[in-house]
């Protein structure tokens, strides 16, 4: 460094140019290099502002992140599903369903499959039982991610979002099996009772 700039001085006065016109203000130890301005992460400047209205879904920072990934919230299953139920959201677990529980369940849920005949020792259950009825969705979203018994854990195969798909979809088809008459549409009621 140092025999670079008595080099270029010499050059310089070779040259009839003065060293101070090259070396104005320079700071030869580099020194400025520390101090550059610069936005640390996390300063206000260095955060995007989310497009008004934005809603948190499952980010590390929403407050239900943690339900929506473990089924528990302050160490008991939750009672409710905590993504929103929608119609998508129910074709994508009938989709899962069919696909990762029918197998062993049966399409209905009613754990009547070609693999339920042959696990003797314990076959799948029936989904319509009363006690899984009344399970928390929380507690099926346990069992879906970790398993029972003989039955396997889906946590690799399913995404969160999937397994409370799946969830939703066996309440539905609970739901068909056990909705009382009166809680049916008018239209479909009046024909159900209408008919023969
Ligand atoms: C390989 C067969 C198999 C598959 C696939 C399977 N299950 Fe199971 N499932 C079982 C068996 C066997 C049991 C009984 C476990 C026991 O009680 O030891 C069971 C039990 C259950 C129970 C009752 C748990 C309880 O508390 O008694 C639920 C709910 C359930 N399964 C849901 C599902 C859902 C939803 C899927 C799809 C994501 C699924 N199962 C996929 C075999 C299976």
């Amino acid at each position: 460094m140092r025999r670079s700039l008595v080099a270029l001085t010499v050059a310089c006065a070779l040259g009839g140019c003065r060293a101070e016109d090259v070396f104005v203000g320079a700071d030869l130890d580099l020194n400025r290099m520390l101090e550059q301005p610069r936005v640390d992460p996390y300063e206000p400047d260095s955060l995007r502002v989310p497009p008004a209205g934005t809603v948190p879904w499952a980010s590390e920072d929403a407050p239900d992140a943690a339900a929506v990934r473990t089924g528990r919230r302050g160490g008991a299953p939750v009672g409710r599903i905590p993504v929103s139920v929608d119609a998508a959201l129910l074709a994508t677990g009938r989709a899962r369903f069919d696909v990762f529980c029918a197998p062993c369940h049966g399409v209905a849920g009613d754990g009547r499959s070609v693999v339920a005949r042959h696990m003797t020792l314990r076959p799948p259950t029936s989904l319509h039982l009363d006690r899984l009825r009344a399970l928390a969705p929380g507690a099926l979203y346990g069992v879906v991610t970790e398993g029972k018994g003989l039955m396997p854990a889906f946590a690799v195969q399913l995404t969160p979002r999937e397994r409370w798909a799946v969830v939703a979809y066996v309440r539905a088809l609970q739901l068909a099996r056990h909705a009382p008459v009166a809680r049916l549409p008018a239209p479909l009621r009046s024909r159900l009772e209408g008919a023969p």
